[in-house]
């Protein structure tokens, strides 16, 4: 297992931020870029956090992923909004196609937000919680262009992306209940974690090359390579195919086939479709009652192990709480990787040497 670091969250943002401005960002998108990065890092989804900076350098590298990229309106049709996301940052793709759906949202009362063609857009609760703080309810389809990873339900080899499903759920004066998870059992980016830390993961979330079940990440991330298995059986997989047909092609983008077959590992590009309600617009003057009625009542039931009984989006908070003391979690392997990618920016050896000084074990 290798070492793990904890890095003050405010100081990995100014590193990721100057990482990024040296690579060429403008000061505003290396800050949306940090700061989507970090958050995610802070809700304990390691898996979108930082260590996705390594692949986003490759994929600069290799001329897929354009800094400062600008998105495009293709159509406007009131309440449906289709957004090109020019290949730019899914940080700022997403960030900017969510402000136009909260626009309309709050002049209609809903909107659609159909976004395509954006480099990847990392924790989709992120995106939800940009609209949970306008005091709207979001709903989230997403799926992963062209790079499978995830086999069907009855099937032994990857087809189609960990395509995420995302929805949001704001309280007035307390923290908002947040559904954000992949439709795989786990992200692929947890299996990268557990790989750098050398771990293996839980039975039932992978199959190797043969499609036997195995607990090796490695099958992720060396050839032959395996694949994850949907969460739920029949019922993530029934999921993940509606994420990816309302994702991919219902947002004017791409679904996963021979044709659209990603060549490179590091180049992620995302399609959202993204609904918005906004609460008010309802004759639900009892809403908020009836939601803490029923949260309140599912939280009495008798524990029945250890763990408290949680509601969707609690245990981002928990995590939040932990982390903003303590630090972000780090392993050594992808600390390492992470001042390769600032090399390759352009930081100055004696800036990366400094960041790397604050990170204690
Ligand atoms: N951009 C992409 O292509 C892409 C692809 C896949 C996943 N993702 C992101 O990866 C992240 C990780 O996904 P994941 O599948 O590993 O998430 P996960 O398995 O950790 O599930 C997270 C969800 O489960 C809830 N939860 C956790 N413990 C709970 C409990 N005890 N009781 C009630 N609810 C609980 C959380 O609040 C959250 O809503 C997500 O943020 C997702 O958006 C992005």
């Amino acid at each position: 297992m290798s070492t793990e670091y904890r890095i003050d969250s405010e100081h990995l943002n100014a590193f990721v931020q100057t990482l990024w401005r040296h690579a060429g960002s403008t000061p505003r998108e290396a800050e949306l870029v940090a700061e989507h990065l970090i958050q995610a890092n802070l809700a304990g989804h390691d898996s979108h956090g930082v260590g996705m900076i390594p692949s986003y350098m490759s994929s600069l590298a290799q001329g897929h992923l354009q800094l400062n990229g600008q998105i495009n309106v293709v159509r406007d049709a009131g309440a449906v909004l289709t957004i090109d996301g020019g290949k730019a940052f899914g940080q700022v793709a997403a960030y900017q196609a969510m402000e136009k759906g909260i626009e309309r949202a709050q002049q209609l009362g809903l909107a659609a937000v159909a976004l395509n063609n954006s480099h990847h857009i990392g924790r989709i609760g992120h995106w939800a919680e940009q609209c949970g703080r306008a005091g709207l309810i979001s709903i989230h389809f997403v799926n992963v262009v062209g790079d499978p990873m995830v086999a069907p339900f009855g099937g032994s080899d990857r087809r189609f992306g960990t395509n995420p499903f995302c929805v949001i759920f704001p309280r007035p004066g307390k923290k908002p209940l947040l559904l954000d998870f992949a439709t795989s059992g786990i992200a692929f980016g947890k299996t990268r974690v557990a790989y750098n830390k050398g771990q293996r993961v839980a039975p039932g979330y992978l199959i190797d090359a043969e499609g036997q079940p195995t607990v090796e990440p490695n099958v992720m991330h060396e050839q032959p390579y395996g694949s994850l298995l949907p969460f739920g059986f029949h019922k993530g997989y029934a999921l993940a195919t509606l994420c990816e047909i309302l994702g991919g092609a219902l947002s004017g983008g791409q679904t996963t086939h021979d044709e659209t077959l990603q060549t490179s590992n590091d180049a992620i590009f995302n399609c959202m479709t993204t609904l918005i309600l906004n609460p008010q617009a309802f004759a639900a003057p009892q809403m908020q009652q009836e939601a803490e009625a029923f949260l309140a009542w599912v939280k009495a039931s008798p524990q029945s192990g250890e763990a408290p009984i949680q509601v969707p989006g609690e245990w981002e908070e928990a995590n939040r709480a932990e982390r903003r003391e303590k630090g972000i979690p780090v392993d050594a392997n992808t600390w390492q990787q992470i001042c390769e990618a600032a090399h390759k920016a352009g930081v100055p050896e004696a800036e990366i040497a400094r960041y790397q000084a604050l990170a204690h074990a």
